[in-house]
C-alpha cells in the first residue's frame, strides 16, 4: 500500500519520480505527489488527489527547480480522506523538510498532541505529517540522524522518505514492517517500495533489513540501524527488466498477466525437476530431516493466496499424508493457535509484504515453528523473515487482482506437497515422476484454455447487467469457486459468493431464484466419480429452481451436458491439478465483465496491490 520512490543522481528528479510512480501506482491510487530539492536548496512540493494523471498535469503547469534530488508518493488512504491536503509529501512548519510515508504510525495522536502543545501547526488529517514536524525539531543534527531519532519514537509500520532544503544532495529513508529497497546505479541511486520503482534505470538492488535508516548522499549509500550502528544489507540482481512491467500491447495489465500464465507456470517448474525425474528444492533451506519431523502443517495467507492455500491442503494431505490446516492470516495469531517445533507453517504471499501474513510469520516463529514462505518477490520482507522460501516465478504482477501469481502459487504448493511426500517416503520415485510429468504438461493445458476464451468473454458481456453471481464447487473446485467469486467482487463490484456445492442444501439454496447465474466448477469424472456425480445432482437441483447454470467441466464429460445452460470446457487433467485450468475462465470472465461495466480492471476501487496495514 502506497508507492514510494526516491532519487539522488544526475537526471531530472521529477522525471525519475513520476516514471517510478507510474510503475508503483498499483500500490495505491488515491492521490500522488512529489518533493524536489534544487541545488540551491529550493524545495518544491506538488501533490494532487486522484490518479497520477492529475499530478502529471499539475506538474506541467508550474515552474520547477532544476532538481536531481527528489521523492514521490502514490497513496492508498489510511488516515484522512483522499484530498489534495492529505496527499503526500507533508512538510514541516518552515516548509524546509518534506516527508512521504507508507504504513500506519500507531502513536500519531499522542505525537500530534505533543507537537501542537509545542506550537506546531499541522494541516492535514494524516498520521504522516507528525514525522515532518518531528524531523524539524532535530533538523540541526542533519537529516539522517534526525530520522533515526524520530524513528525511535514511532510505533507501528512505516517506510519513510525525507528530503531537506538544508541538504540538497540527500534523500533519507527508514523502514519498519513496510517495504523499502535501494536501487544501485552508476553515480545515481534510488529508493523504492519495490524494484519496479527504478527498474527502468537499474536492475541492481540492495535489500534493507528491519529498523534501518538509509542515506543516499551524492553517489554514496549509507545504511545504519535506528541507533546509528552500521547495518548489514544484501545486494541482489533483479531477474526481469522494465519491459516485464509494461503492458506490451495489451489494454490492461490484467489481460497481459492472464496471457502470461503458461510461461509463469513453466518458469515456476523450471530447474526443480532433476535428471532422475525427482524433485530438487535445495534452495528452500529446509533439511529433509526437518521435513520428516513435521507432524502438522498450517497454511496461512490472505485473499487469493489463501485460496491457493485451500487447494494446497488437498495436495498435502493426499500426497504427503501430513495433517494440514489452512487459516486466514488476519485470524491466525489472534486465536492462540497450537504451534510447536514440529509444526511447519507455510505462508503464501505474492508480494511478500502483506502485513497480516508477516505478523503470522512472526507469531509462528515466536512459538518455535518453522516457517516456509511461498513468495513471488525476491528480497521482500516475508521470505526474509521466514526460515525457508520457495519463490514462484510469475514475474512482476502489476494488476491489483492476482492471476498469474495465483497459478504459480498453486504450482509451488504442489511442489512442496510432492517434495514432502518424496522425503518422507510416502510416494516413490515413479509415482512422483508421473505427477511431475503431468505438472510439466500444465503450461500447454493452460494455453489451450486461453485459446478458447471467446465464448466466456461473450457470456461475461451478456451478464454485465446482473446484480449477483454464485459460484459452486466441490473438492479443489470449492476454492476455485471462492476465487471466481473474489475476482468478480473486486473487479466488477458485484455481489458474488462461492459455496461448497454440498453446503447448498444447508442454507444457500434459498438464494436461488429464476435466472440467477450460477457458475459450477465440476471435478473430473475420472477422479473420485462420486464427487463428480454429486455435483451433477447439485446442478440439477439449482436448475430445477430456475438458476441459469454456467458449467465448467472437462472435455468429454457428457454427464453435465443436459443441465448446463452454458458449458465451458477445460482440458481433462488430474483432479488435484484441475484448479490450474479451471481458474483461468473465471479470471477472464471477471475481467471481461468488469470491462463491460466500464471499470478500471487494473486498479479497482478501494484496493491496493500490497496490503501493508493490518
Ligand atoms: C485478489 C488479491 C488479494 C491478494 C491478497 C494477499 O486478487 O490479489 O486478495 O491475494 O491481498 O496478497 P499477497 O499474496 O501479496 O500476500
Amino acid at each position: 500500500m502506497c508507492g514510494i520512490v526516491g532519487y539522488v543522481g544526475h537526471r531530472p528528479a521529477v522525471e525519475v519520480a513520476v516514471e517510478g510512480l507510474g510503475r508503483l501506482e498499483y500500490r495505491g491510487y488515491d492521490s500522488s505527489g512529489v518533493a524536489l530539492v534544487g541545488p540551491g536548496g529550493e524545495l518544491a512540493v506538488e501533490k494532487r488527489a486522484g490518479k497520477l494523471a492529475n499530478l502529471r498535469s499539475a506538474l506541467t503547469s508550474r515552474p520547477l527547480p532544476e532538481a536531481t534530488v527528489g521523492i514521490g508518493h502514490t497513496r492508498w488512504a489510511t488516515h484522512g480522506a483522499p484530498t489534495d491536503r492529505n496527499a503526500h509529501p507533508h512538510t514541516d512548519c518552515r516548509s524546509r523538510i518534506a516527508v512521504i510515508h507508507n504504513g500506519i504510525i500507531e502513536n500519531f495522536a499522542e505525537l500530534r498532541a505533543e507537537l501542537e502543545d509545542d506550537g506546531h501547526k499541522l494541516l492535514s488529517e494524516t498520521d504522516t505529517e507528525v514525522v515532518a514536524h518531528l524531523l524539524e525539531r532535530h533538523a540541526a543534527d542533519g537529516l539522517a540522524e534526525a530520522m533515526r531519532r524520530v524513528c525511535r519514537r514511532l510505533e507501528g509500520a512505516f517506510t519513510l522518505l525525507a528530503v531537506s532544503a538544508d541538504e540538497p544532495d540527500v534523500v533519507v529513508g527508514a523502514r519498519r514492517n513496510s517495504p523499502l529497497v535501494v536501487g544501485r546505479g552508476e553515480g545515481e541511486n534510488f529508493l523504492g517500495s519495490d524494484v519496479s520503482a527504478f527498474i527502468a534505470y537499474t536492475r541492481e538492488a540492495v535489500e534493507l533489513g528491519q529498523d534501518q535508516v538509509v542515506e543516499l548522499r551524492g553517489p554514496g549509500i549509507t545504511v545504519t540501524d535506528f541507533h546509528g550502528a552500521p547495518a548489514e544489507t544484501r545486494d541482489y540482481h533483479v531477474g526481469w527488466d522494465a519491459s516485464a512491467a509494461e503492458k506490451g500491447g495489451y489494454d490492461h495489465f490484467m489481460l497481459k498477466e492472464i496471457a502470461e500464465q503458461p510461461r509463469a507456470v513453466a518458469d515456476t517448474l523450471l530447474g526443480r525437476i532433476g535428471s532422475d525425474g525427482l524433485l530438487t528444492l535445495d534452495e528452500m533451506r529446509l533439511s529433509d530431516q526437518e521435513l520428516r519431523d513435521v507432524s502438522k502443517i498450517i497454511v496461512v495467507a490472505c485473499g487469493t493466496s489463501y485460496h491457493a492455500g485451500l487447494i494446497a491442503k488437498y495436495a498435502i494431505e493426499h500426497w504427503a499424508r501430513v495433517p494440514c490446516e489452512v487459516e486466514l492470516a488476519s485470524e491466525f495469531r489472534y486465536r492462540d493457535p497450537i504451534l510447536n517445533r514440529d509444526t511447519l507453517v507455510i505462508v503464501i504471499s505474492q508480494s511478500g509484504e502483506t502485513m497480516d501474513t508477516l505478523m503470522a510469520v512472526r507469531h509462528a516463529r515466536e512459538q518455535r515453528s518453522r516457517v516456509l514462505a511461498i513468495c513471488n518477490v525476491n528480497g521482500s520482507t516475508i521470505p526474509r523473515e521466514s526460515d525457508a522460501v520457495l519463490y514462484t516465478h510469475a514475474g512482476p504482477e502489476i494488476a491489483v487482482a492476482s492471476t498469474k501469481a495465483f497459478l504459480t502459487q498453486l504450482v509451488a504448493c504442489y511442489l512442496v506437497a510432492l517434495y514432502i511426500a518424496q522425503v518422507r517416503g510416502v510416494k516413490f520415485g515413479d509415482e512422483i515422476t508421473q505427477i511431475l510429468d503431468r505438472l510439466a504438461g500444465m503450461p500447454a493445458k493452460v494455453e489451450e484454455v486461453l485459446a478458447t476464451m471467446e465464448p466466456v468473454r461473450a457470456l461475461a458481456r451478456s451478464l454485465a447487467g446482473e446484480r449477483c453471481v454464485l459460484f459452486l464447487g466441490r473438492h479443489v473446485g470449492f476454492p476455485v469457486a471462492l476465487e471466481g467469486a473474489l475476482k468478480l467482487k473486486e473487479l466488477a463490484y458485484m455481489h458474488a459468493e462461492g459455496f461448497a456445492a454440498g453446503e447448498l442444501k444447508h442454507g444457500p439454496i434459498a438464494l436461488i431464484d429464476r435466472g440467477l447465474p450460477v457458475v459450477v466448477v465440476v471435478p473430473s469424472p475420472s477422479g473420485q466419480r462420486v464427487i463428480h456425480d454429486k455435483i451433477v445432482s447439485n446442478i440439477q437441483e439449482i436448475r430445477a429452481r430456475g438458476a441459469r447454470t454456467i458449467v465448467i467441466a472437462e472435455e468429454g464429460d457428457t454427464a453435465v451436458e443436459p443441465y448446463a445452460d452454458t458449458l465451458i470446457r477445460v482440458p481433462a487433467v488430474e483432479t488435484l491439478l484441475q484448479p490450474l485450468v479451471a481458474a483461468v475462465p473465471l479470471q477472464v470472465f471477471a475481467c471481461e465483465l468488469a470491462t463491460a461495466k466500464g471499470h478500471d480492471v487494473d486498479q479497482p476501487r478501494n484496493l491496493a496491490k500490497s496490503v501493508t496495514v493490518e
